[in-house]
């Protein structure tokens, strides 16, 4: 195993009585794409938001880079290199596509969009135009985020997330509700990010054609807990996994 960017151990989530992690271990190499699968309510989104800093785990530690941030606001785990998008993604519904990537290219040369100008005084015009133009959202540029498709936002998250020129991406479900055609898209898109731009990618996915071609890693939660970690051969080899989850006979 490379270096590790991410080194999460011993997480555990507890809402009340019940126990949503228990005891996770959680790695990200450099630039490996890691992949978290698992049914409805394994404690992905969970696990997620402990590493982004949204979530305070019970019990457990996180580091980055060596460096322990376990407590560390989710702003300053930014800075240090993490982005992330949402199940549901997170993008100002009343800005155009366009407004949104300047704003977040804005935000990430830390001047507050508060400042946001539309006629654009600010210099952030070449970054704006290479994000849309790698998410695939050039053509869109006018449309309100309120209106765009589900698969659309989507990208338009990333593309924001992107520009905060992140080391690691934590991508929860990126292709969640997306027709084929956008999900095909999503994932020459990841690709693309993952070779040209190094990043190492944690990433919950529910299809499995899209775990399957983009992982070099999987591990899988099943109720809180790591059933089995390991390469995409030995996952879809493995008895365990198949009959708990993959073999399930429902996509979930
Ligand atoms: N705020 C909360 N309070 C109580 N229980 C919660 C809370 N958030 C999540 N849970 C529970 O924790 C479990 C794990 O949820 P989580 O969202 O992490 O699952 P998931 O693997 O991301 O599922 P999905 O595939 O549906 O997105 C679920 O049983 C969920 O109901
Ligand atoms: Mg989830």
């Amino acid at each position: 195993m490379t270096d590790l960017i991410l080194d999460a151990r011993g997480l555990t989530k507890r809402y009340d009585q019940f126990l949503a992690l228990k005891d996770v271990e959680l790695t990200l190499g450099e630039h490996e794409i890691h992949a978290l699968i698992g049914p409805n309510g394994a404690g992905k989104s969970t696990a997620f938001g402990i590493l982004a800093g949204d979530l305070r785990a019970t019990a457990g530690s996180v580091a980055y880079r060596g460096r322990d941030i376990t407590r560390m606001a989710a702003w300053r785990r930014t800075r240090l290199g993490m982005a992330r998008s949402f199940q549901i993604a997170r993008v100002f519904t009343r800005f155009t596509v366009e407004e949104n990537v300047r704003a977040a290219v804005l935000a990430a040369q830390r001047k507050s969009w508060i400042f946001f100008r539309p006629e654009g005084s600010i210099e952030t015009g070449p970054q704006t135009e290479q994000l849309l133009g790698e998410a695939g959202l050039a053509p869109l540029r006018g449309v309100l985020a309120s209106g765009l498709s589900q698969g659309d936002r989507k990208r338009l998250e990333i593309a924001m997330a992107l520009a905060l020129e992140p080391e690691v991406l934590l991508l929860d479900e990126p292709t969640a509700g997306m027709s084929p055609v956008e999900t095909t898209a999503t994932v020459r898109l990841i690709r693309r990010l993952w070779e040209e731009r190094g990043c190492a990618v944690l990433i919950t996915e529910h299809d499995m054609s899209v775990v399957f071609e983009l992982a070099q890693r999987i591990t899988v939660l099943h109720r809180g807990q790591v059933l089995r970690s390991g390469s995409p051969e030995a996952i879809s080899a493995d008895p365990t996994v198949r009959e708990v989850y993959l073999g399930s006979g429902d996509d979930a």
